[in-house]
């Protein structure tokens, strides 16, 4: 990647050039370690999802801090999370395409590697592969745990298909993945509490009919960061997927104070059409509006309006009319993994100067 814009380590956040993602690393630190303190004590592990983050950098921080390995949405991913030494992965989720298959068995040929599944065919077109290319991969079958998504419906239909993958040459059968991700605020909404425990009732019932039926299952896998305090507290889930709960956006700041907002886009005042508006350098192009408009926080009086493709529209009241063309303004997206994702690098501060430039490794990885 061409870093045509590289600050000196110790340049004051406010000298950056904008737009630019920006992490406070005191904060995402102690997002990471709040996460895997919350793991250590319920006794499950932590498997933290990193289409969120998309950087080997962060997923090496969350293993340091004893996180067993990561979840990965794409074969790309995965690859990306191979070559910065990540060596446990879990793609969860299907792949079924000829080039996708045989990219994924290259993976598992330097790391260890798992994928869900929920037909019978993509078990045997992936049994096929990691025999022709002489690996061993692991799976676990995916169960709608009414996400209504991917997934195979519970009980009998997941046995069935976890039965079929037990006995099949170069595959792996691990367990069950159930990702509950419909559900927000499981942890303050007594609704959303309840729906999650009828929703992983789902994969522990598929569970306890396959080892009744004599399938050993190692490893359920589910929970994401609106429900981890109850899938996690759950003692036949073995591991948790979250991984959100890294910078928290938005949308899971509305949900939720667990942990502490780590991620801003740093944006510049270009102009400033009347008092009452300003002009940021950060549109579409810089900062996602998915589930909403950016927050801009830190300028008392000063609402985002609205983006076009590169330009931000501000409504200035109060203290906020004397921002000037030049000054600069934090912007929280409300969603953070499509901002993420249209930024090459990330500025990483820490006590409010820069530590390290980190390439978003995986940015618009989506194969
Ligand atoms: C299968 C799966 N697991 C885990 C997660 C992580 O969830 P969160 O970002 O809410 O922590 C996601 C996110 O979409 C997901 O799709």
């Amino acid at each position: 990647m061409a870093l045509t814009y590289l600050p000196l380590p110790g340049t004051p956040v406010h000298d950056l050039d904008t737009p630019a993602l920006i992490v406070d690393l005191d904060i995402a630190e102690a997002n990471i370690l709040k996460m895997q303190a919350f793991a250590n004590k319920s006794g499950v592990a932590l498997r933290p999802h990193v289409k969120n983050h998309k950087s080997p950098y962060w997923a090496r921080k969350q293993i340091a801090a004893g996180a067993i390995g990561v979840c990965v949405a794409k074969v790309s991913e995965a690859e990306v999370m191979a070559e910065g030494g990540i060596g446990d992965i879990f793609v969860a989720n299907e792949i079924v395409t000829a080039p996708k298959i045989s990219r994924l068995m290259s993976v598992a040929a330097r790391a260890k590697v798992a994928v869900a599944v929920d037909t019978e065919q993509n078990l045997k077109d992936l049994s096929a592969a990691a025999q022709k290319h002489g690996v061993e991969l692991g799976v676990l079958v995916d169960v709608n745990v009414r996400i209504n998504r991917c997934g195979v419906e519970p009980g009998a239909p997941a046995v069935a298909l976890a039965r079929k993958a037990s006995g099949m040459p170069g595959i792996r059968f691990e367990g069950f993945m159930g990702y509950e991700g419909h559900i927000a605020g499981a942890g303050i909404d007594p609704a959303a509490r309840k729906e999650t425990i009828d929703s992983l009732d789902k994969l522990l019932f598929t569970v306890r009919a396959a080892e009744d039926a004599g399938i050993p299952v190692k490893v359920v896998s589910s929970g994401g960061t609106s429900t981890y305090t109850v899938t996690g507290a759950i003692e036949r889930v073995t591991e948790i997927q979250a991984g959100s709960y890294i910078f928290m956006d938005g949308a899971y700041l509305k949900e939720m104070d667990d942990f502490t907002s780590a991620m801003t886009v740093l944006g510049t005042v270009i102009s400033r059409p009347t008092a009452d508006k300003a002009i940021l350098d950060c549109g579409l192009k810089s900062v996602s509006n998915s589930s909403g408009q950016p927050r801009i926080v830190g300028t008392p009086g000063a609402e985002f309006l609205a983006l076009n493709a590169e330009h931000g529209h501000v409504k200035l009241e109060g203290e906020a009319r004397k921002l000037k063309v030049g000054d600069k303004v934090h912007l929280l997206p409300m969603h953070g993994e499509s901002t993420i994702n249209i930024h090459n690098e990330y500025f990483c501060i820490r006590k409010g100067v820069l530590e390290a430039v980190i390439p978003v490794a995986a940015r618009g990885m989506f194969r």
